[in-house]
């Protein structure tokens, strides 16, 4: 049987391109024929039916905006299978024939509960924190990243001036994707990440050395994940004595209008996440690779932990020397 409607909604924490996502799922949807609603509040909405048809002017001038005009939750019934056969019952009770969710990691895991329950349902990776496999980007990295570096760039001004060093603490939960890329693109001389061991002496001494060497700051990258930005500068201060700045940057690398790649990548995703389900396809989670659109099984995405890029990495610490 082809599907005549779907219905989209956002989940779990937000990332900019979420718009971009719904805009492209909404007017795809549309485009072929679908009827196509949207689902206000992520899982929540879905157990508690806040459902609304959309047309093609529900998405509009949202493309360039941060947040998400669906709105998003963390919803605890979902995680029971009481809630998970609600949110099955109340999308057949509509004769919505499938669900694009767009979400992280445990919003995928909803979506896989669905999927066997027999409601056909397509993810697309809509988080900062870049840790969905099968994905080379999230939808949202892209301009946490530059949010990050934005900062870290205003902070080097400071801290060049008077001679500091800073530990910038930056999101993405068990993943150290944001704190890599960031401490890349602004020549972090430490990066400390959950998926790479390091020892804090090491550190230490590597930002005692940088001032001697002649440098003007010194900048350490923490990914949330390791732990919090007051005990690391601390623990360095403890190593080296060196009078050490934290900045933690917090959900502003959430929010603010998506990147063009962003843009883009939303884009690509939504479009391509209805055409596969037109095509028959479900239990799928949609993402880029080497820059061609892809479907995996959602349970194997789920259940794979994503690569750390240790190229990238060593690189960076080659680099910041
Ligand atoms: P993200 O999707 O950004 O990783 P969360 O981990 O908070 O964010 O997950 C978002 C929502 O997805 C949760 O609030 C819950 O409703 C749903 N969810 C998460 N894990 C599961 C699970 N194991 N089973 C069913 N639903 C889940
Ligand atoms: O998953 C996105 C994310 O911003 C993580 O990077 C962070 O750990 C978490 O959400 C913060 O969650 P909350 O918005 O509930 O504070």
């Amino acid at each position: 049987m082809t599907i005549q409607s779907i219905a989209v909604l956002t989940s779990g924490g937000d990332s900019q391109g979420m718009n971009a996502a719904v805009r492209a799922v909404v007017r795809s949807g549309l485009y072929h024929g679908l009827k196509v609603y949207g689902v206000q509040k992520g899982y929540y909405g879905l157990i508690h039916e806040e459902i609304q048809e959309m047309d093609l002017r529900s998405v509009g001038d949202i493309l360039q905006r941060g947040g998400t005009i669906l709105g998003t939750a963390r919803c605890k019934e979902m995680m029971t299978p009481e809630g998970q056969q609600l949110a099955a019952d109340n999308l057949r009770k509509r004769g919505i024939d499938a669900l694009v969710v767009i979400g992280g990691d445990g919003s995928y895991q909803g979506a896989n509960k669905l999927s066997k329950l027999g409601i056909r349902t397509m993810g697309l990776p809509g988080t900062i924190d870049n840790d969905i496999s099968f994905t080379d980007y999230t939808i949202g990295f892209d301009t946490a990243v530059t949010v990050a570096v934005d900062a870290i760039n205003k902070l080097r001004d400071t801290m060049s001036s008077h001679e500091r060093a800073s530990v910038v603490e930056v999101m993405g939960r068990h993943c150290g994707d944001i704190a890599l890329l960031a401490g890349l693109a602004s020549g972090a001389e430490s990066i400390l990440v959950p998926e790479v061991p390091f020892d804090l002496k090491e550190v230490a001494d590597r930002m005692r050395d940088s001032f001697k060497s002649g440098k003007r700051h010194s900048i350490i990258i923490l990914a949330e994940g390791v732990g919090h930005g007051e005990d690391i500068a601390q623990q360095i201060t403890e190593y080296n004595g060196q009078d050490i700045r934290v900045t933690v940057l917090g959900h502003v690398q959430r929010g603010g209008a998506p990147t063009p790649s962003d843009r883009v990548l939303a884009s690509r995703l939504g479009d391509f996440a209805v055409r596969k389900l037109l095509e028959g396809e479900s239990g799928k989670a949609c993402g880029i690779i080497n820059g061609q659109l892809v479907t995996t099984d959602i349970d194997l995405v789920v259940n794979t932990k994503k690569p750390f890029k240790m190229d990238l990495y060593e690189l960076a610490l080659r680099l910041s020397q």
